[in-house]
């Protein structure tokens, strides 16, 4: 029998990571592989040998030579703690191209990215863009290449991940997923994501809100169907599928879509039930509000993430890896009300 894949995997003790690892762990009836996780303080790596995972110290994601050094001694690294760090990326790319070049054996990168790179910028009206984006049907690659260099920091990582993997001749696969929701199933943390923002930003103005006219559109997905997908993903690349790759190995994950304004909807109806608010009519949260509250005063970031267009569809993973997303519309407003109790408890 030959010996088990190495799979490393980045962001373990966050939402995502933490998820998808929980998921590997449970998904590895056959030993089909073996699990690696860096990690930055002795009691995450503790918690994660006790679930049968072998914990690697790393200082940050700036520790560029111990993150190389890891990827080159794992056949897979699934990179789920920055869609932001260029250099994190690099350093596994690197790290996985060391160990292809020194064993002749094919190594994988998926790295995490976001589908605010797609956004538009709806409020200022500076760039209006309410396509949906397949990635079958569309070059994502080329649309990403296309966007100037200001555009956003996800999509200079991901063009920088295409060009490292072709230079290296390491199998990259970029997974951009929408608004996420649902618990984590991680050992580190539940999770938050833009429901809890647009929620905590309506706790401050006692006011369910939106930013601008709220007509922007996002697709969700839920987190057991994302750590699916990349269950999926990876059983693909053990089980020697051919996979797009590299300009064409982006894959979507989305399972419908809502608006912002009935996010804040969902939000103020739930509020007001609970004595929160007085008033369930969804008002204005300023750009730069907004910006101040989660991105250092940044309106373009706030603009993208929390009231523009970004629309996907997730056509690779339904055609190419089989995925059946479970969990639709009637999951996420029922997230909406928990993450709005549990938000209004907390302050309590
Ligand atoms: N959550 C969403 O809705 C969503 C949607 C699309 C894309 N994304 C992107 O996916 C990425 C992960 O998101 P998440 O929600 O899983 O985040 P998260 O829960 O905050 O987890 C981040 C993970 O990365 C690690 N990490 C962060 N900065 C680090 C650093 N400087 N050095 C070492 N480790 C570091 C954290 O380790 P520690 O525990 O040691 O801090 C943690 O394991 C982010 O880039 C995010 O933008 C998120």
């Amino acid at each position: 029998m030959s010996d088990p894949t190495g799979i490393l995997v980045l962001g373990a003790t966050g939402y995502i990571g933490g998820s998808i690892l929980t998921e590997l762990i449970d998904r590895n009836a056959e030993d089909r592989y073996v699990l690696s996780a860096l990690v930055r303080k002795p009691y995450q790596a503790s918690i994660l040998a006790d679930a049968g995972v072998n914990p690697l110290i790393f200082k940050d994601l700036d520790d560029f030579d111990v993150i190389r050094k890891a990827a080159k001694d794992h056949d897979i690294v699934i990179a789920a703690a920055s869609a932001r760090h260029n250099d994190c990326a690099r350093a596994c790319i690197l790290g996985l191209g060391d160990r292809a070049k020194s064993s002749g054996k094919e190594t994988h990168y998926v790295h995490i990215s976001g589908t605010s790179n797609l956004g538009d910028w709806p409020v200022t009206g500076e760039r209006i863009d309410t396509k949906i984006h397949s990635d079958v049907d569309d070059d994502i690659f080329e649309i990403e290449k296309n966007f100037p260099d200001s555009h956003s920091p996800v999509r200079d990582v991901d063009l920088a991940v295409v060009d490292a993997g072709e230079k290296e001749g390491v199998k990259t696969y970029i997974v951009p997923p929408p608004l996420i929701f649902g618990r984590g199933t991680g050992s580190f943390t539940l999770g938050v994501g833009q429901v809890h923002m647009m929620t905590q930003l309506a706790l401050k103005k006692k006011q369910p809100v939106m930013l601008g006219t709220g007509s922007g559109i996002w697709n969700r997905v839920h987190i057991l169907d994302l750590t699916d997908l990349f269950t999926l993903l990876v059983r693909a690349i053990l089980d020697g599928k051919p996979l797009p790759t590299g300009k064409t190995g982006y894959y979507f994950v989305e399972n419908g879509f809502q608006t912002w304004r009935s996010i804040s909807q969902g939000i103020g109806k739930a509020g007001k039930e609970l004595g929160a608010f007085d008033t369930e009519e969804v008002g204005e949260v300023t750009m730069q509000e907004a910006a101040d509250e989660f991105y250092n005063g940044s309106l373009r970031h706030a603009e993208g993430v929390l009231a523009s267009n970004s629309r996907t569809k997730a056509d690779k993973a339904r055609q190419i890896l089989g995925w059946q997303p479970k969990y639709g519309e009637q999951t996420f407003l029922e997230e909406v009300e928990e993450v709005v109790a549990a938000m209004i408890e907390e302050q309590a």
